[in-house]
């Protein structure tokens, strides 16, 4: 599926803004930004459920404008808000959509509701959120779509469900489905996708690789010194900002590769040193919070 220069206006409001995105078959593609960043405008977009004011997308060899109806039958789109029969059950719902796509066989899908216990008998309108979120899923993926397009797919589901989730969504990968999918939560998205795009304020902050991003995230070094002389000094070296400094210990935040920071802390007597995981939580704050990147770059 790629994403061309798409742009959609609500009237003056900004909607979304020159969105460039590529996500290749057997990719897993995550989406992330803060409240009203963009990302079920985009979404809708993608699946043809509203029109661009300008740019493009082209879904399965095909532009949803057009050919919306086709694609959609070839799509599992899982909306932000699930509308559903409010007085139909869950297995009556399940029927209408199998009827509506020509689906026969139900031994998959009766998987899919074995997996995650999606509550069959009751009317929909009776249903707590993650019971209806369950409904969604099994409706999304039931029909083994080519392109699964999950708007917050993971919302309201306890944790066991979501690991299901994140297996069956590697599962869908691997038989060669392209996914695309927002989401709140850093976790989850780390664990579950191979690249991530934020978006905040309509337009994309980054898109990266979840190995890229950590590379990128901030760690944190302690070193001590036997000569208190020696913490001081070390914070002019490209990618490294202090964080506090007393005589012979030094507390550092260093992005990128340590080796400049090594370097010159072996040239002094260490003692020792301790460096904490890159933290991608604090560079995701970063970029919710003013958009530019660990670097200082605006990348708008
Ligand atoms: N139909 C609409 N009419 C006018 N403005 C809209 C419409 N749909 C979305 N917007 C605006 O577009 C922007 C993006 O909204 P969108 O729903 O895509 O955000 P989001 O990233 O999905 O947020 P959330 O995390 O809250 O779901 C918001 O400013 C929103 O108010
Ligand atoms: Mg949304």
């Amino acid at each position: 599926m790629s994403l061309n220069r798409l742009t959609k206006r609500f009237g003056e409001h900004r909607g979304i803004e020159d969105i460039n995105l590529q996500i290749c078959p057997g990719e897993v593609f995550g989406f992330l930004g803060p409240n009203g960043a963009g990302k079920s405008t985009t979404i809708r977009l993608a699946v043809g459920l509203t029109h661009p004011t300008a740019g493009s997308v082209r879904a399965l060899g095909m532009d949803p404008v057009r050919d919306g109806a086709r694609l959609r039958r070839d799509v599992g789109y899982l909306p932000g808000e699930l509308a559903l029969f409010a007085r139909l059950t869950g297995k009556e719902t399940l029927e209408r959509f199998c009827r509506a796509r020509g689906l026969t066989d139900t031994t998959y899908r009766d998987q899919l509701v074995e997996r995650f216990g999606a509550e069959l008998d009751r009317p929909v309108r009776m249903l707590s959120k993650g019971n209806r979120q369950k409904l969604g899923l099994v409706l999304a993926f039931m029909h083994r779509p080519r392109l699964l397009v999950l708007d917050e797919p993971t919302s309201g589901l306890d944790p066991l469900l979501q690991e299901e989730f994140t297996r069956l969504l590697a599962e869908s990968a691997a038989a060669g489905a392209t996914v695309f999918l927002s989401s709140h939560d850093l976790d989850e998205v780390q664990r579950a996708v191979q690249r991530l795009a934020i978006i905040r304020d309509g337009t994309m902050v980054t898109v990266d690789s979840v190995e890229g991003l950590r590379a990128r995230a901030p760690r944190t070094v302690e070193l001590r010194f036997a000569n208190p002389q020696d913490a001081y000094g070390l914070d002019h070296i490209p990618g490294v900002s202090l964080v506090q400094v007393d005589p012979g210990r030094v507390t550092l935040k260093v992005t990128g590769p340590l080796g400049p920071l090594l370097k010159e802390a072996a040239r002094r007597d260490v003692q020792d040193m301790t460096a904490t995981p890159s933290d991608l939580d604090e560079l995701f704050r970063t970029f919710y919070a003013d958009g530019r990147d660990d670097q200082g770059a605006d990348v708008h």
